[in-house]
C-alpha cells in the first residue's frame, strides 16, 4: 500500500493531514524520515509516525529446501506430508511456496512470506529460467529438442508453452530450462511424445541453485547473495 493511504488508513488522518506531514518530515520508513506519498509500505517495513511505531515490520524470510519424493507442495494437505511439515521454524505458517512441485518430484523448493520476491521468480521470464533434470521410460526422440524450443500447444489452456532449452544427456536422461512453470509441464512436454518421465528433479530456479550439501528433506536459509539474485 501506499505510504499517503497507509497512513491515513492507520492514523484516521484526511489526505490532507497526511500530505502536510509528509512535508514537515514526521514519517519515517525503517528509520528514515520519508516524504515521499507514493512510497510503498511494505509487511517488512518498520513504520513510524512521530516516533511512534505504526508498524514494526517482520522479518523477510527466504529458505531453500532439498524437497523428497512422496511430499506434497502445499502448506496443508489432509492425507500426505507436505513441504511445511518439513520445516522447524516459528511462524512457519506465513510461508508460501515459490513455485511448486509433483508429488514425486523431488529437488528445489523455495519458500518465503515475501510475496513480490516470489512473483519476480515465478513469472515467466527469460533470466527466472527452472532447470530440471529429467528421465524417461523409453529413449527420447531427439526431436523434442526442435519441438520443445519452438514450444508445444496445450490444448487444455489454449496456449503454446514459451521456447524450453533441452539437452540430451543419455538416451533416457536430459535436462530442459523452462521459463514459465504451467500444470505437469514437463511431464506433458514428455508426454507429446508419448514418453513417460520416471523422474524429475529440480536443480535451479534462476540463479538460485539446489545446495549439494543438502540431503532430501533438508533446508537451509539463502544467502543476501542468493535472496538478491532473484
Ligand atoms: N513439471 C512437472 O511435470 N512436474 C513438476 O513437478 C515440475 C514441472
Amino acid at each position: 500500500m501506499r505510504l499517503d493511504r497507509y497512513l491515513a488508513s492507520r492514523a484516521q488522518l484526511s489526505r490532507q493531514d497526511v500530505r502536510r506531514l509528509l512535508v514537515d518530515g514526521r514519517a519515517r520508513v525503517n528509520g528514515e524520515v520519508t516524504r515521499t506519498m507514493d512510497r510503498e509500505v511494505r509487511l517488512f517495513d518498520c513504520v513510524e509516525l512521530d516516533g511512534q511505531v505504526l508498524q514494526a515490520g517482520k522479518a523477510a524470510r527466504y529458505l531453500m529446501l532439498h524437497k523428497p519424493a512422496g511430499c506434497v507442495s502445499a502448506t496443508r494437505d489432509a492425507a500426505h506430508r507436505t513441504v511445511l511439515d518439513l520445516i522447524d521454524e516459528p511462524d512457519k505458517d506465513d510461508l508460501h511456496i515459490a513455485g511448486r512441485l509433483d508429488f514425486n518430484t523431488t529437488g528445489l523448493v523455495l519458500l518465503t512470506n515475501d510475496g513480490q520476491w516470489s512473483r519476480r521468480l515465478t513469472q515467466p521470464s527469460s533470466l527466472q529460467g527452472k532447470v530440471y533434470l529429467v528421465e524417461t521410460e523409453d529413449e527420447i526422440d531427439p526431436a523434442c529438442v526442435e519441438a520443445f524450443a519452438r514450444g508445444l500447444y496445450f490444448r487444455f489452456e489454449n496456449l503454446t508453452t514459451l521456447p524450453a532449452e533441452l539437452a540430451l544427456l543419455g538416451p533416457r536422461r536430459a535436462r530442459l530450462v523452462l521459463h514459465e512453470g504451467r500444470y505437469h509441464q514437463v511431464k506433458r512436454m514428455f508426454g507429446h511424445f508419448r514418453n513417460r518421465v520416471t523422474a524429475l528433479h529440480r536443480e535451479r530456479m534462476g540463479l538460485v541453485q539446489l545446495d549439494p550439501a543438502l540431503a532430501p528433506g533438508r533446508y537451509r536459509p539463502l544467502t543476501a547473495e542468493e535472496i538478491a539474485q532473484v
